[in-house]
């Protein structure tokens, strides 16, 4: 389900800045050579998370699921000086690819990259984090969040992608399919956890940002 009509949608890039010619690059490629292209952030939500970054101004980002790297290389644009995105993914295949583009975008020094199961992943990375990205397998995003709050500094975030799952979760329980639930139980578990405060932002898929109090 698309929440905005084609036309608005349109207008709602149109207003929205371009993004840098490496990440165009990187989205063509991406549509071109890898296995479901949709996974990726593309223009719009790019700019958002470019633009979150830029405001919170983070020196440690953990993202889980880097995917080909778009969302990483839009994270990082947002770093202080001598900051670094941590990025964690299962798939060893796109290693290289994103390798290739992390280097074209000017950030060797500034991301970290991660193959491997992120739950076993996470507790090696000795870092305390201003953002966590969660963009992941939807059945894990609870265990994330449990894994990651203790190493996230008070006043920073967590940012859960893909939680309004093309509106499936508004399907009632005994339809839902098991990431559909997983995506319910997330959103219901943020807001009664009093150790943080959130709003859920309707951009794209849905992003459930949690501010550590
Ligand atoms: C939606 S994509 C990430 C998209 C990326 N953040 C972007 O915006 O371009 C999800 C990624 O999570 C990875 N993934 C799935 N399960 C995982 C796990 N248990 N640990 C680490 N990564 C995982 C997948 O391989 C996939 O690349």
């Amino acid at each position: 389900m698309e929440f905005l009509e084609d036309k608005l949608l349109q207008y709602i890039e149109d207003n929205t800045e371009q993004e840098p010619e490496v990440l165009k690059k990187l989205y063509r490629e991406t549509y071109a050579n890898v296995l479901v292209p949709r996974m990726i952030a593309g223009h719009y939500q790019g700019r958002v998370i470019s633009m979150l970054s830029k405001m919170i101004k983070p020196k440690q980002i953990l993202e889980i699921g880097t995917y080909t790297g778009y969302s990483a290389i839009c994270w990082a644009e947002g770093l202080v000086a001598g900051g670094m995105v941590h990025s964690i993914d299962i798939n060893e295949e796109i290693k290289d690819m994103v390798d290739r583009y992390i280097e074209e975008a000017g950030i060797r020094n500034n991301v970290t990259q991660y193959i491997g199961n992120a739950l076993s992943i996470i507790p090696q990375i000795n870092e305390t984090f201003d953002i966590v990205y969660i963009d992941a397998d939807k059945e894990n995003y609870s265990n994330y969040f449990d894994e990651v709050i203790d190493k996230v500094h008070a006043g920073g975030f967590i940012i859960a992608d893909n939680v309004l799952w093309s509106g499936k979760v508004l399907e009632t329980s005994d339809t839902r399919d098991e990431d559909t639930e997983a995506l319910v139980a997330y959103s219901k578990k943020i807001r009664e956890d009093d150790r943080v405060e959130n709003v859920l932002l309707p951009i794209r898929d849905g992003l459930l940002v949690a501010r550590k109090k």
